[in-house]
């Protein structure tokens, strides 16, 4: 039997590349901008519905960043807001049938609220302790911090303190994201080697565009020793290469890709139909299932319809991050066994 969406859906997941807050639904979105407008009735901000139409999902590198900074950022500005969007996603997420999620963010801090980055960590943990801890949940869910390109080689190594700090109570990795026309990026070098050294899992956005992906760029971010790429776009052989030899998982995300116009073509050009033929960790992911508007099941059955793959095929691609996941040995027998079953 052919793959349907249903099996997909089934289908126990995991997901290893999962902006948190391009991870919230335009309808939570929208309940979110109702609650503020009840009690700020001089909300000077649009609903989430007519900013982001529910049917738009072509944001480019032009029109995806400002969408956060203009925009999702400040009607998510408040703890109750990130604690009410987090739990919706989680349960999101969940019920699209991801059984391991390693979510990730950027410490932000809301000075207007007197939130500081400590505090809007915190608060997310503690969501996803919460969640964790209620044993009828079916998924577990960890953190990884995100280090923005825009920020400073300071507010970096400040990123790795609240990661050391946090790695008891879920932080599990550390990322490099933000848009990649901006920065330059060697400027993180001794925060990332700090954080390798303290034996912090590291994945980097990886040559999401070709400004970003520069022989420059590409070798001080192989010089990082990361444990994961993601997107992996404008790659040379070369780099292939070194990617294999070093065994480095790849998230790759197919509609992000598409929708976003970051490859060529369309999903059967995807760059997956070379990764799934070598032996490195692959995992499937969304990047920002709120922005594309495309769970993790879709994008199993996409890669299922245009890469005709059988449903034993794609059971085995699902199986494939847990040797790339950064929590350790408990959670990968967990998920082995949730496979076995
Ligand atoms: P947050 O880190 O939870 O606030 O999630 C949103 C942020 O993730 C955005 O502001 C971007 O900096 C980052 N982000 C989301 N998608 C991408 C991507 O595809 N490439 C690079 N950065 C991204
Ligand atoms: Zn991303």
């Amino acid at each position: 039997m052919p793959v349907d969406i249903d099996y997909a859906e089934r289908l126990p997941k995991i997901e290893l590349h999962a902006h948190l807050t391009g991870s919230i639904s335009r309808q939570c979105l929208h309940e979110i901008w109702e609650m503020r407008r009840q009690r700020e009735p001089d909300l000077k901000l649009e609903d989430p519905l007519v900013a982001i139409p529910p049917e738009k999902v072509d944001y480019d590198v032009q029109t995806f960043f400002p969408l956060f900074s203009s925009y999702i950022y400040k009607l998510c500005d408040n703890l109750v807001s990130i604690e009410f969007s987090t739990r919706r996603v989680l349960v999101d997420f969940q019920t699209d049938g991801v059984v391991y999620v390693e979510f990730r963010t950027t410490p932000r801090a809301i000075p207007a609220r007197n939130i500081t980055k400590d505090d809007y960590v915190k608060t997310i943990l503690n969501v996803l302790r919460e969640h964790n801890e209620n044993g009828s949940n079916t998924m577990r869910a960890f953190l990884i911090l995100s280090i923005d390109r825009r920020n400073t080689a300071a507010e970096a190594q400040e990123v790795v303190n609240l990661a050391l700090k946090y790695r008891s109570a879920g932080v599990v990795g550390l990322d490099l994201c933000g848009n990649p026309a901006k920065g330059d990026i060697s400027i993180y070098t001794d925060a990332f080697a700090r954080a390798k050294a303290a034996g912090l899992p590291i994945t980097l956005h990886f040559a999401e565009i070709a400004e970003s992906g520069t022989d420059e760029e590409l070798n001080t971010l192989l010089s990082w020793r990361p444990d994961r790429l993601g997107h992996v776009i404008h790659v040379k052989d070369e780099f292939r290469e070194r990617i294999e030899e070093a065994n480095i998982g790849v998230e790759l995300c197919l509609s992000c890709n598409v929708h976003a116009k970051l490859i060529t073509g369309t999903y059967a050009d995807h760059h997956f139909g070379f990764w799934r033929t070598t032996g490195v960790p692959v995992a499937l992911c969304t990047d920002d299932a709120g922005v594309f508007c495309s769970p993790l099941s879709q994008e199993y059955y996409l890669a299922a319809t245009h890469f005709g793959l059988s449903r034993d095929e794609l059971k085995e691609l699902a199986q494939r991050p847990i040797r790339a996941i950064f929590t350790g040995a408990e959670e990968r027998s967990r998920l082995e066994r949730v496979f076995d079953n």
